[in-house]
């Protein structure tokens, strides 16, 4: 099976707040894209296209020498979307994991992958909700509470046939933001299954998240 990984790396991180794309923040000298590139690549992804702000296309060309840059978009579904056209026919599935994510073990791409293999057309790594999950009204009162058996947290890769992710994104309305892409193949009606994740793929958003990161790294 020939895959290719999609890095949607064009956010800002302005919640990180970094002088500098997040994406490009080093992690133990390495800045996030390259984490995710190399975790893509040894997990079984062939070869990988990188979606990256337009102004910096430098500077990303010396974080991931050698890798195809395609200038991202205004949200990440636009920014997944520019990737996925230069992906070619030939590719049988396709792996869209964030920058953001920069310890994901390789052996959940593998795992991705795998269900791929068995003919799943979506699939994303998921891992159980342990806290008690609420809802709140406007001024922050809990009004209920979730019951958290059939709760997951979604991470990525997450991994489509490529057919049906270029489909449902031909058939998804320009300017839809989706939080990620397995949202965007439900909405075109195909069925999304999980594997398991890894809690070292966290995703780094806030400062506190790359001080966890850097101290998983010099474990
Ligand atoms: O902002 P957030 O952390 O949810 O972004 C998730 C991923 O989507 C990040 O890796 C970010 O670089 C990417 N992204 C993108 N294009 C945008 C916004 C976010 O590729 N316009």
């Amino acid at each position: 099976m020939l895959a290719v990984g999609i890095v949607a790396a064009a956010g800002s991180g302005l919640r990180l707040g970094a002088d500098a794309p997040k994406a490009l923040v080093p992690l133990a000298g390495r800045p996030l894209v390259r984490w995710a590139v190399d975790t893509l690549r040894a997990g079984g992804a062939a070869e990988v296209v990188v979606a990256v702000p337009p102004a910096e296309r430098a500077a990303f060309a010396a974080a991931v020498p050698g890798v195809r840059l395609v200038d991202g978009g205004a949200s990440r579904t636009a920014s997944v979307r520019a990737a996925l056209t230069v992906v070619g026919p030939e590719v049988d599935a396709v792996l869209v994991h964030d920058a953001a994510r920069p310890l994901t073990p390789p052996e959940v791409v593998a795992r991705v992958l795998a269900a791929l293999d068995q003919g799943a057309p979506a699939v994303v790594p998921v891992l159980p909700v342990v806290d008690t999950t609420v809802l709140v009204d406007d001024g922050g009162a809990v009004v209920d509470v979730v019951p958290r058996a059939p709760l997951r947290r979604v991470q990525t890769p997450q991994g489509f046939d490529r057919r049906t992710l270029v489909e449902a994104y031909a058939a998804l309305a320009d300017d839809a933001d989706l939080t990620d892409d397995a949202a965007v193949v439900r909405a075109a009606g195909a069925p999304v299954a999980t594997v398991a994740g890894d809690e070292r793929a966290a995703k780094v958003t806030v400062p506190h998240d790359l001080a966890m990161a850097e101290l998983q790294v010099r474990r």
